[in-house]
């Protein structure tokens, strides 16, 4: 069987599997892969939490309406244009703008954002946003946003809707919002959480599936982590399952489905999380890039911000600078053997190590040799 052939029954195999000598097997299956396909440069999106309000009740997120005890936030332009600043400084390709489903954030106010950013920087501008309206998203990648993402979480309907309670209604669901962001011509990003209360094995192969069926740029895979401030964390809400179909929530998880969406979706760009960090301070994320991912997202929010962003709790890098991250992380590249990309580092850029390295007729390299 090749690789590519994986039907549901060998995704439902290798997620069951425990084996560590097998499961290796797939990682370096996973890792070859991303070798042939993306190479060996490892992507830096610095992402900033622009805003902690949100409209929305998910029930496992602690940005949630609900959740009164969290102070909110919402950044100025200015703070965010002086990160954007400091990605560049960086050497990063990419700024992530993030926020919860904030109605003050509007289409005009993130537009003059995108169009600022990408006329005095060289950054590619992602913005995840949640679900906005088709006019929004489509004058945002007018201004120039390259990309979005949005994951749809699980592929179960049943759970989607239990866990997303006040949908607006007869607004298109997620997967139908990837495709349009596809059609607007953002690159898309989706993704899921692993271990959701409620989900099942065959819903996690399903969920690999339809990354395959909506060919997605990017695809975010991390760790549920309960969070004590929401229905799913306290357990006062419980989706019936199965025993034994439940998923669980560990990091071995998420590495295997790190790398079955390597190898089935083999050009995306797929990011080690800040989740997966979150759960496995020590070595997450350097795990989840051997496993097939190619992009980091170190945060550049301001410290002083970091903590009321708290989509679960004991967030990995809370309280690090930026610069404490970006040295982190370009040791942990290194150390794999990795380049850090300098490029925007979209779908499809495959840079090469000789790429990233000065020229070596330039004067710079030959002040150096002298
Ligand atoms: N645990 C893990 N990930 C979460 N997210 C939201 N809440 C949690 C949680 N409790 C993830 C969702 C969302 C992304 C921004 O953060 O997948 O899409
Ligand atoms: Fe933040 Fe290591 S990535 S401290």
């Amino acid at each position: 069987m090749t690789v590519t052939a994986m039907m549901k029954p060998d995704l439902l195999k290798w997620l069951a599997e425990r084996d560590p000598s097998r499961l290796q097997e797939l990682y370096e299956r996973a890792d070859g892969v991303r070798r042939e396909h993306v190479g060996d440069a490892v992507h830096l999106r610095g992402l900033i939490e622009i805003s902690s309000h949100c409209v929305r009740q998910c029930m496992y997120c602690g940005l949630r309406q609900g959740n009164r005890a969290l102070p909110r936030y919402r950044m100025t332009r200015d703070e965010i244009l002086d990160c954007a600043r400091h990605a560049e400084r960086l050497g990063y390709g990419t700024v992530v703008m993030q926020a919860g489903e904030d109605n003050a954030l509007t289409a005009k106010w993130i537009g003059d954002i995108v169009r600022w950013i990408k006329r005095e920087t060289s950054l590619a501008v992602t913005l995840s946003l949640g679900e906005r309206s088709q006019s929004d998203l489509k004058s945002w990648r007018a201004a120039g946003a390259d990309r979005y993402l949005l994951r749809f979480e699980t592929s179960d309907q049943d759970l989607f809707r239990t866990i997303h309670p006040n949908r607006v209604p007869d607004g298109p669901d997620r997967l139908t919002l990837l495709r349009q962001l596809k059609g607007l011509g953002y690159e898309a990003g989706g993704g899921v959480m692993v271990g959701i209360p409620g989900q099942s094995f065959d819903s996690l192969a399903q969920d690999i599936l339809t990354f395959r069926e909506l060919d997605l740029d990017m695809i975010g895979i991390g760790p549920y982590i309960a969070h004590a401030a929401t229905p799913l964390g306290t357990g006062a809400l419980r989706p019936a399952i199965s025993a034994g179909e439940q998923v669980p929530s560990n990091e071995e998880m998420v590495y295997k489905m790190i790398a079955l969406a390597r190898i089935i979706c083999q050009d995306a760009n797929i990011p080690s999380t800040t989740a997966l960090a979150t759960i496995n301070k020590v070595d997450g994320r350097k795990r989840g890039l051997r496993a097939g991912a190619n992009v980091v997202m170190p945060n550049l929010t301001p410290v002083k911000y970091r903590r009321l962003y708290e989509i679960y709790p004991e967030k990995a890098c809370i309280d690090e600078s930026a610069n404490d991250c970006n040295q982190c992380l370009r040791g942990q590249i290194l150390s794999l053997g990795r380049f850090a990309g300098e490029g925007q580092g979209g779908r499809g850029a495959k840079e090469t190590l000789a790429s990233v390295l000065p020229d070596p007729s330039s004067r710079f390299v030959q002040l150096q040799a002298s």
